[in-house]
């Protein structure tokens, strides 16, 4: 005999059964469970815009709206009848929406399609989000309840975090995304490094600090998309991310709502570390939806070198 519905079942953890385990509170484990299915959809778009084949037309011969829109106009619909969500803010919009009717209790951050242009290379891409309470305009030390990012890579896997550590699920066949790594715990010190921006802009510091962790055997990991290049140092359970100050533009390149905060919310509740050379990213203030800010993220031995090397 084959193996049974009910032995499947049993043997695995799904992402609503580990949120109901760990005890968090219903409203934010339906959010978190929604914004999972929003990941679903959009993996289908992905595969639906075919680029290779039909160069970005549907099988109609119309121009498809590129995918980050589509993303996330998929998001914003599926959010504004969940009924959890008084606001959202999206990299794909100029400022923060009202998409409910104003009592419910959390605002929702998201990059829809990070990396979408690496679409074309056939990359892994991400979508990120943060949920926080109350307000945006604060630390996100204070407003934080949650964040999780999901990868369409060759396979399609979810990290959330609501405060109790950070884990892992696996899309499967059946589409339940299913628990793969619990309490992801990231080393002291790692051996991978990912930096962003060119050489010729950096600043003098953190040509120096790059220039340590080359000596010191460090290797490049460096794929173009935020996502996969976090991920990897999560999953490789340790090493530096940055994207630093550049000469030109002292705020870096990322996004400090929609793309840092919840990497470092994340990153922390497994242990390691983000700043943006002097902050801790969720100890930054936030001013306007459209901030941005350099960032230094993983395990905390590499963060603290490039503390030491920014502070020279
Ligand atoms: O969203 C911005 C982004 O595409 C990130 O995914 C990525 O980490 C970064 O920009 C790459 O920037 P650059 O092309 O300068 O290396
Ligand atoms: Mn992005």
């Amino acid at each position: 005999m084959g193996e049974g519905i009910n032995d499947y079942t049993k043997n695995i953890v799904d992402l609503r059964r580990h949120m109901w385990m760990a005890g968090i509170e219903l409203e934010l484990r339906r959010l978190i469970w929604q914004i999972a299915v929003v990941g679903k959809y959009i993996s289908a778009k992905i595969h639906e815009s075919n680029r290779k084949l039909a160069g970005f037309k549907n099988v109609y011969g119309e121009e498809q709206l590129a995918l980050d829109r589509v993303s996330d106009d998929i998001l914003k619909n599926k959010l504004a009848h969940s009924g959890f969500v008084s606001h959202y803010a999206s990299e794909e919009l100029e400022d923060i929406v009202a998409i409910g009717k104003g009592n419910e209790q959390y605002i929702v951050t998201a990059d829809p399609l990070d990396g979408s242009s690496l679409v074309d290379t056939n990359l892994a891409i991400g979508t990120i989000i943060g949920v926080h309470r109350k307000s945006i305009f604060d630390t996100g030390r204070n407003s934080m309840v949650a964040a999780l990012y999901i990868t369409y890579g060759p396979l399609i896997t979810m990290i959330y975090s609501a405060g109790k550590g950070a884990h892992e699920f696996v899309l499967d066949r059946e589409g339940e995304y299913v628990l793969s790594e619990e309490n992801i715990r990231l080393k002291e010190k790692g051996s991978i490094f990912s930096p962003g921006g060119l050489r010729k802009d950096w600043t003098d510091p953190h040509l120096k600090f790059i220039d340590k962790l080359e000596t010191d055997g460090y290797k490049l990991r460096y794929s173009g998309g935020f996502v996969p290049d976090i991920n990897q140092v999560i999953i490789k359970r340790g090493g530096i991310f940055t994207y630093p100050a550049l000469k030109k533009s002292p705020n870096g390149k990322l996004r400090l709502l929609f793309e840092l905060q919840p990497m470092a919310y994340i990153v922390e509740q497994a242990g390691g570390r983000a700043t943006d050379g002097k902050k801790d990213i969720l100890n930054v203030q936030v001013t306007s939806v459209n901030q941005r800010s350099p960032i230094y993220i993983g395990s905390a031995a590499e963060v603290a070198m490039a503390e030491q090397y920014l502070s020279q």
